[in-house]
């Protein structure tokens, strides 16, 4: 049937007619925010290339969760800003770290939030590598004992989710191991995956401190061009355990999430990175776009390219848009 008797303008006039036949739905339950926690008391410092993103101590940042929990989003992803850092990233698998003391009080105070706990050595690394060095090395098989025993800290803080985002060989199976060995079997583990070496990364390695102090994260994340490859880390993944898996970033990598998804039909996260929603935060300042259409659309286009799940910066405004439009 061609024109005139088809003519696709007719469900598009009306918007409850375009409401009825949308083909993708953006929901809150579909939404993990990301949070950065320091140490002190009554910390509340705005991130410079992130308005309206904080790095906080414990009691405010829970004051933020309870907000957060209200808006309806499900789940946060928690990233910590230690005061002391070192070659070896101790306080990553500190049993009294930043991160096990924000999990355990939100633990306490909203026991229903579910809690994502990042895992990697970056933000707490004086040389801010991802991993422990071996010369000017990331030693990769040395790594994973870490990781292994910062996911069990995690767990037994109470985190419901873990996410490791470090890119070492072989974390997922180790860490999976460590989880059922210290007695988590029902803790799942989100991997990320296909994590790209990405320049969308700057303004979080300003919120966490965590820029390398030399060299680049080439050796460990993924070339932006390649896709195969990423089909190769998710399998790889999935094979060690990964009950979930992560694309990232998001917005350049439609083709990344719609692949990983059609061939491995398992829940798929897209992280709407720090630089994705810096570069809307900028322009919209400037006038030049509209600052909600532009996200309401960046996050449908996530949905629609095949991501369940999105972590996202936009999390509480979005939650705020959809709740006022239902
Ligand atoms: C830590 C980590 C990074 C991000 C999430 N976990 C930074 C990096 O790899 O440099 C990036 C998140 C963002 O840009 O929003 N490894």
């Amino acid at each position: 049937m061609t024109f005139p008797n088809t003519r696709l303008r007719r469900l598009r006039r009306l918007a409850t007619l375009r409401d009825m036949v949308r083909e993708t739905r953006l929901c809150v339950d579909q939404l993990v925010y990301p949070m950065f926690v320091c140490h002190g008391e009554g910390v509340r410092t705005e991130i410079p290339s992130m308005p309206g993103c904080y790095r906080q101590s414990v009691d405010t940042f829970l004051e933020e969760a309870a907000e957060v929990s209200g808006l309806g989003v499900p789940a946060i992803i928690l990233f910590g800003v230690p005061d002391k850092k070192d070659p070896q990233g101790s306080e990553a698998y500190a049993p009294d770290g930043i991160i096990p003391q924000a999990i355990r009080a939100l633990k306490e105070s909203l026991p229903d939030l579910l809690v994502w706990a990042d895992v990697c050595l970056c933000e707490y690394t004086s040389h801010g590598h991802c991993g422990i060095l071996d010369g000017e090395e990331v030693d990769n098989d040395q790594t994973l004992d870490w990781l292994a025993l910062a996911s069990v800290v995690y767990a037994r803080a109470g985190a419901d989710v873990i996410a490791p985002s470090d890119m070492m060989d072989g974390r997922v199976g180790a860490i999976r191991k460590a989880l059922d060995g210290a007695g988590y079997p029902l803790t799942p583990i989100c991997a990320y995956s296909a994590k790209y070496a990405s320049a969308f990364y700057g303004p979080f390695r300003e919120a966490a401190e965590s820029t390398p102090q030399f060299g680049d994260r080439k050796g460990y994340q993924m070339d932006p061009a390649n896709l195969n490859e990423a089909l190769r880390e998710v399998s790889l993944d999935v094979e060690e355990g990964a009950d979930m898996v992560m694309v990232k970033p998001a917005m350049a990598y439609g083709d990344v999430i719609r692949r990983v998804k059609d061939e491995f039909r398992l829940p798929v996260a897209a992280y709407n990175v720090s630089g994705e929603y810096s570069m809307i935060k900028a322009a919209a300042s400037m006038g030049w776009i509209d600052e909600e259409r532009l996200m309401m659309e960046v996050l449908t286009g996530i949905r629609r390219a095949g991501a369940d799940i999105i972590i996202t910066y936009f999390a509480k405004q979005a939650a705020r848009l959809l709740a006022a439009n239902s």
